[in-house]
């Protein structure tokens, strides 16, 4: 189901609800729009609507920031918008979370601080919150207290979590899986450090302290599934090559470029995705390619997350692009991307456009 179609399919099941639960009522607010009350009850809606908290995509500019780590990218796109949206009379609506615990040891530089905090929640012209000790597949609870908008302009995710989004549960078995974190980041174990729950991973001869979801894998289909319910346009920015092949196997129709419990390596890339890999890997840096051209798109991609009894059980992106880089001229980033350019050992990370149904 397409987006608006999603939306009017909610409204009217929710009509439904309130009519069978509430038909007094009902009956009441039916005599509003009678012919010779319409007009009035139009102006008096139009009142109401500029004075009531009204869901936000309906509102304004909104954007939800999935593991926004020291809210950098938030930072940036602030510096970047909010004065050109001031002089329409728009708001900036900036929603970004974190499962990192506000106060752990653990996390490091990714802690967002107390004054980037500050400053961007009295900020004038930017609607601001951010939710740490979130994990972004548990939005239940500030769903129901109305903290999220149910859709919003831009959902976006930089850096994406690895391991988390690294290997897709639903080809690649949880021995396989675990057998590969042993094999690429070597022995950890649960355990306490400072009174606090950690992931104590041993790298060589150094034991390196995480927070304890580190190893949790939740795969590339959870996250776009994630996506492309929260966002119009979803965008990834700062993939590193492991996730973004990952990634991009889901995102074809063909099931050859998503193998059973094949984990994939730098040696096996180029032979399961052939041409792709080829014309990919040409790319240079800064250099965008529409995903369709390289073959077609995925027309069923299943729903991971629970489904919402009017939801289709598959999506499916209308346009995907690619862009090969973390940093592009005029376009806010996050610490991580920006980061990139140092790490010479790495390759060019990438991005994701993509354009939900
Ligand atoms: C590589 S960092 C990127 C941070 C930031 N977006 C950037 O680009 O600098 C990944 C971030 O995702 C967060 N994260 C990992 N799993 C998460 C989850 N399930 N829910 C919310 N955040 C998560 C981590 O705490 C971390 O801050």
């Amino acid at each position: 189901m397409n987006s608006t179609a999603q939306i009017l399919a909610d409204f009217r099941s929710q009509v439904t609800q309130l009519l069978q639960e509430r038909d007094k009522e009902w009956e009441a607010s039916r005599k509003l729009v009678e012919a010779r009350q319409l007009t009035a009850t139009l102006k008096r809606l139009i009142e109401e609507a500029h004075r009531v908290d009204l869901p936000v995509i309906i509102r304004e500019a909104s954007l939800l920031d999935l593991g926004a780590g020291d809210l950098s990218f938030a930072t940036e796109l602030v510096e970047l918008c909010v004065a050109h949206l001031q002089q329409r009379q728009r708001e900036l609506i900036l929603h970004s979370l974190d499962r990192l615990q506000p106060g752990s040891k653990l996390g490091g530089p990714l802690h967002p601080e107390r004054e980037r905090l500050n400053g961007l929640r009295s900020r004038t012209g930017l609607s601001f919150q951010f939710y740490g000790n979130q994990d972004m597949f548990d939005l239940g609870n500030l769903d129901q207290a109305g903290k999220l908008a149910p859709r919003y302009t831009i959902a976006t995710c930089w850096a994406p979590a690895t391991p988390t989004f690294a290997y897709e549960p639903t080809r690649l078995s949880d021995q396989i899986i675990t057998q590969e974190l042993h094999r690429t980041k070597g022995t950890f174990r649960q355990t306490h450090f400072s009174g606090e729950p950690v992931l104590e991973v041993q790298h060589g001869d150094r034991a390196l302290l995480f927070p304890p979801w580190k190893f949790e894998i939740r795969g590339p289909l959870a996250l776009l599934d994630l996506l492309a319910r929260r966002g119009l346009l979803c965008v990834l920015g700062a993939v590193d090559t492991q996730v973004f092949w990952e990634i991009l196997a889901q995102l074809f129709d063909d099931v050859r470029y998503r193998p059973d419990n094949q984990p994939f390596t730098s040696d096996n890339l180029p032979t399961i995705f052939g041409e792709i890999f080829e014309r990919l890997s040409r790319l240079a840096l800064g250099d965008t390619l529409n995903l369709s051209d390289c073959g077609p798109l995925r027309r069923q991609i299943p729903r991971i997350l629970p489904l919402h009894p009017t939801q289709d059980p598959s999506y499916r992106f209308r346009s995907v692009l690619i862009r090969r880089g973390a940093v592009f001229p005029g376009i806010p980033a996050s610490s991580t991307a920006r980061r990139f350019s140092d790490m010479v050992e790495e390759s060019p990370p990438w991005m994701l456009i993509l354009v939900p149904d």
